[in-house]
């Protein structure tokens, strides 16, 4: 599921396709906005690729029930959260219980929770002078980036570091690698 550029579900693919990534299938990518290049990325990757926007006509929890429509329609037994920034409903959460994985971009339980994403979290690395940041993936639950951790990245800090030099480095060094390889493990593990 994403929402934006999409480097991670890149990586993603770019893992699939090197058979780095054996136990899964890549069946569907989801998008909260129409205009996410994600979406792109899926269609030249040959994955089918959809919207699905939380407007406000909708409830939160009807919003639930059309995912979970769409993802049972699709047989999908994981989710990956790869840049989604719209909240996932609470229905959704809890019928895939550890089956749900989100890339954060700092070493939890530093810099996350709400209102931390995007370059909002290397702001925040930095105003604190942090010398080692990094990236996690953990399983998804009621709580913002409170779920049990799968695997954690660390990346240094360098010297006149900006927010986008950091999400850069965090992003090649540790994201890029760590989101597949999660991905893998947990795949791997359902198949036992
Ligand atoms: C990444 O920084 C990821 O950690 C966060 O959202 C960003 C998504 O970037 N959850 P992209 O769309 O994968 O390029």
């Amino acid at each position: 599921m994403v929402s934006g550029g999409g480097t991670n579900l890149q990586a993603i693919i770019d893992a699939k396709n090197q058979g780095r990534i054996p136990h899964a299938e890549l069946s569907l990518v989801i998008a909260s906005r129409p205009d996410a290049y994600a979406l792109t990325r899926a269609e030249q990757a040959g994955i089918p690729g959809l919207v699905l926007r939380k407007t406000r006509a909708v409830s939160i929890e009807a919003y639930g029930e059309q995912l979970l429509q769409v993802l049972r329609d699709n047989r999908i037994e994981v989710i990956v959260l790869a840049g989604f920034l719209t909240i996932l409903p609470e229905n959704v959460i809890r019928a895939y219980d550890h089956r749900i994985l989100n890339i954060h971009p700092s070493l939890i339980p530093s810099f996350c929770g709400k209102g931390f994403y995007g370059l909002k979290v290397h702001e925040a690395a930095l105003a604190r002078g942090v010398k080692v940041t990094g990236a996690t993936v953990h399983f998804v639950n009621e709580i913002a980036d409170g779920g049990d951790i799968i695997a954690q990245k660390p990346v240094l800090v360098e010297p006149g570091d900006t927010p986008e030099t950091l999400q850069k480095r965090v992003m090649e060094q540790a994201e890029w690698l760590l989101l597949p390889k999660a991905l893998e493990d947990v795949a791997c593990g359902l198949d036992k």
